[in-house]
């Protein structure tokens, strides 16, 4: 049987996703859904047999899909799932799940009471290296980790406004934090502070924190620190370091190294992390076995209430703890 998918948003993950999904075997991508139907025309035309449409409503009145990409932006969310939920179909939706604290919640309540099957695209956990670590980290103990996502603003309309995209922490560092807790433990406490005044001078539409670092207390009784900038011009780096009692575990985009008394090793990563999250979801799709997600909606919902806390105590100067 031929997967029908189709594609919410026309940017720049929307055509990875959408050509990615394209490549696999069994799968076609048949819908565009986009703010305009020009722009969802021509996106459509980029694919054999794949339509246009402006609005969500017609794509899904227009035919069966058996699955859904939500590639827009953090603040516009919550009507696409809520279609998609009403309709029993599932449903992968980019990080973050939301601009706001208390939508994610709300969907997840529906979500969880029809048992749809969803994925989130919190990719790191599908590198190669995420499995490295996890199997290094097993017979070892973790005192702290430190994360890190240091770079520049990206331009666009959405990005650099606070109300849009959430910030860097809540758009962008969502990874690490997302890391954090599939190889190191849940988050119980959260105090963070931010600081401004470098972007918003060179650019006047900008209201995002330049800079944050944010302390992190575990439910093991580890601790981390994740800090972030994007007003650097150069000297990017992203990451997240995990201290042990045998060591150091270096964790990138690229791979994995391993730095003991005995030796350094590094491991690089092999496979696509995009890839193998697609192919876990569309096997769910086809089986109804969710096993192979590593991010499904419930989980991606506490990555979000750990970088809505962060946001909440730079704003307010209090330590935020989560239940
Ligand atoms: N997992 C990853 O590695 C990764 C990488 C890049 C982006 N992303 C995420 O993907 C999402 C999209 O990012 P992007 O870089 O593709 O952004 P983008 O600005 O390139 O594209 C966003 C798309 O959403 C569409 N859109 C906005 N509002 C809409 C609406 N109301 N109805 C229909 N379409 C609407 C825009 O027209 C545009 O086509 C973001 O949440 C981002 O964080 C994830």
């Amino acid at each position: 049987m031929t997967l029908q998918v189709g594609i919410i948003g026309t940017g720049w993950f929307a055509d990875k996703h959408a050509h990615l999904l394209s490549q696999q075997e069994g799968v076609k991508v048949t819908a565009i859904a986009a703010s305009s139907q020009q722009k969802a025309d021509q996106f459509a035309s980029t694919f054999n047999d794949a339509k246009g449409y402006s609005n969500i409503e017609d794509m899904l009145d227009a035919g069966k899909l058996d699955a859904v990409y939500i590639c827009t932006p953090p603040f516009a969310h919550g009507h696409f799932e809520q279609a998609l939920i009403e309709r029993n179909i599932p449903f992968l939706v980019e990080k973050p799940l939301s601009s706001e604290a208390e939508l994610p919640m709300q969907l997840l309540q529906k979500i969880e009471a029809k048992q749809l099957i969803t994925s989130v695209g919190y990719h790191f956990r599908y590198m190669d290296s995420a499995d490295k670590a996890k199997q290094l980290l097993a017979d070892r103990n973790i005192a702290m980790s430190l994360g890190y996502w240091m770079g520049g603003a990206p331009g666009g309309t959405w990005w650099r406004r606070q109300e849009l995209s959430g910030g860097q922490f809540v758009e962008q560092t969502t990874h690490i934090v997302d890391l954090l807790r599939y190889l190191v433990g849940e988050v119980t406490e959260v105090y963070a502070t931010y600081s401004e005044g470098i972007l918003a001078k060179q650019d006047s539409n900008a209201n995002v924190a330049d800079a944050g670092t944010v302390t992190l207390k575990l439910s093991n009784g580890t601790i981390a620190t994740i800090s972030n900038t994007c007003i650097i011009p150069a000297g990017y780096e992203s990451g997240l370091h995990v201290y042990t009692d045998a060591g150091k575990l270096e964790i990138g985009h690229g791979g994995l190294k391993d730095i003991t008394t005995a030796s350094t090793t590094e491991y690089h990563n092999q496979s696509n992390p995009y890839e193998n999250e697609a192919k876990a979801f569309l096997h769910a799709i086809r089986t109804g076995d969710v096993s192979l997600i590593r991010s499904n909606y419930a989980d991606a919902y506490r990555t979000h209430q750990v970088t809505m806390a962060a946001n909440e105590s730079a704003s307010t100067g209090k330590v935020i703890k989560l239940g």
